[in-house]
């Protein structure tokens, strides 16, 4: 097998955590890392090279492919170097803070043939995958509706993370779009949207400017619906997904980590993550002290939990396994071919919308409007 050698852009908590994973791979080795502030120890870590600038390590005769870990505002521009540059790319999540930059990002890969994976990571836990069997067995029948919370409370901050900065997370909604990428990859894209919310407890110089409280109803067609929720001003935290079938129901607790298929006649319990171990230590993360639960926000220089650790190293081994030329799995095409990806930004733009217009906002709106604006731009 070939040797694939990468260059990491953002060496921070995950992208030094991603890049820790990948050099452990056989056959794949860190390059080059670029980062503005984090790169000296882990370059040494990593024995690899510095670069100063993100385009001198993008047009790197040796390196195959480059993966995306800076902040979420600053995912494009690497994303479209490693493009224009012919290397293949690993871009975390959101990929971007709006449809049209993520349309350019996706479109730019393909003009370039070179893989583009958005790094959705909760597609690698293996109970979300056996979730996803069940579903395709016929389990819980068609699905009618999903619900969805990722809550928890803020307590006030020394210092602010870009990560409670609306312009360049996104706020919740764009950080933790997870759960709204995992509920359109069961339902198919939402066709009409509608949110509200707004900062009812974190103004202030300890805070951010993210909205803190966040309520979501997406529409599918045909009677089908889901609602989120999502914001750090909830005193009672939660995390799960619930899933109602015609014919019975899943809940995927990350909190109290589980997953439970319920039927008419029977009930079944899974796990979430590799082990019991790694489930029972996300739980007991969860109800200490030590982090916010759900809304919990890794910094630089700290490692990954157990079972993030997992998820991560499934992952990389995934991309790592395509960068050698395995061929894609069809659960994993959406992840890889830009679907999963402009899923979740549209719709996130559409929520977006419809909170700063009040009134529901259809998904058509924000995709003809990219198709308008790329007519625009090409004649
Ligand atoms: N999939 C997950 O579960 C998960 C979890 C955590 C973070 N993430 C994603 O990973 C990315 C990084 O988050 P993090 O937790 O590592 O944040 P972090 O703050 O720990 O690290 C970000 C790093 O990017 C660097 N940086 C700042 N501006 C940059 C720029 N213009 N170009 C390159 N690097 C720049 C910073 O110096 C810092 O070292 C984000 O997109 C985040 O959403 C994903």
């Amino acid at each position: 097998m070939n040797q694939i050698k990468y260059g990491i852009v953002g060496t921070g908590y995950f992208g030094a955590g991603l890049a820790r994973e990948l050099n452990k791979l056989e056959n794949a080795r860190i390059v080059a890392i670029y980062d503005p502030n984090n790169v000296e120890e882990i370059a040494k870590e990593l024995k690899c090279d510095i670069e100063e600038e993100v385009e001198s390590l993008c047009q790197r005769q040796d390196i195959d492919a480059i993966i995306v870990a800076s902040p979420n505002c600053y995912h494009k521009k690497p994303v479209l170097l490693s493009a224009k540059h012919h290397k293949h790319v690993f871009c975390e999540k959101p990929i971007a803070l709006s449809y049209s930059d993520c349309d350019e990002m996706v479109e730019m890969t393909k003009q370039n043939e070179v893989i583009f994976m958005a790094g959705h990571v909760m597609n690698f836990m293996n109970g979300v995958r056996t979730v996803k069997k069940l579903i395709n067995q016929g389990e819980i029948g068609d699905i009618l509706f999903c619900h969805a919370e990722r809550n928890g409370w803020e307590e006030s901050q020394s210092q602010i993370s870009w990560k409670k900065k609306k312009a360049l997370s996104g706020g919740h909604l764009y950080h933790h779009i997870h759960e709204l990428d995992f509920v359109q990859f069961l339902m198919g894209p939402a066709t009409r949207v509608c949110m509200t919310g707004g900062n009812v407890a974190h103004q202030g110089e300890q805070f951010g400017d993210e909205d803190d409280m966040l309520f979501i109803t997406l529409e599918f067609g045909g009677d089908r619906f889901a609602t989120l929720q999502y914001g750090s001003a909830f005193r009672w935290g939660d995390h799960f997904v619930k899933i109602q079938g015609t014919k019975g129901a899943i809940l995927i607790d990350l909190q109290d980590v589980k997953v439970i298929l319920k039927t008419p006649n029977n009930e079944q319990q899974f796990l979430l993550h590799e082990s019991q171990e790694e489930d029972e230590d996300r739980t007991r993360i969860y109800k200490g002290i030590e982090t916010d639960g759900a809304i919990a926000y890794g910094k630089p220089n700290q490692t990954p939990p157990m079972w993030l650790h997992s998820i991560m190293e499934k992952e990389m081994k995934y991309f790592h396994s395509i960068m050698q030329g395995t061929g894609i799995e069809e659960e994993f095409i959406p992840l890889l071919d830009g679907t999963a990806a402009r899923a979740s930004i549209a719709t996130a733009d559409a929520l977006t919308l419809s909170m700063e217009k009040d009134r529901k906002v259809s998904v058509e709106e924000i995709l003809t409007k990219e198709v308008l604006a790329n007519d625009l731009r090409q004649n």
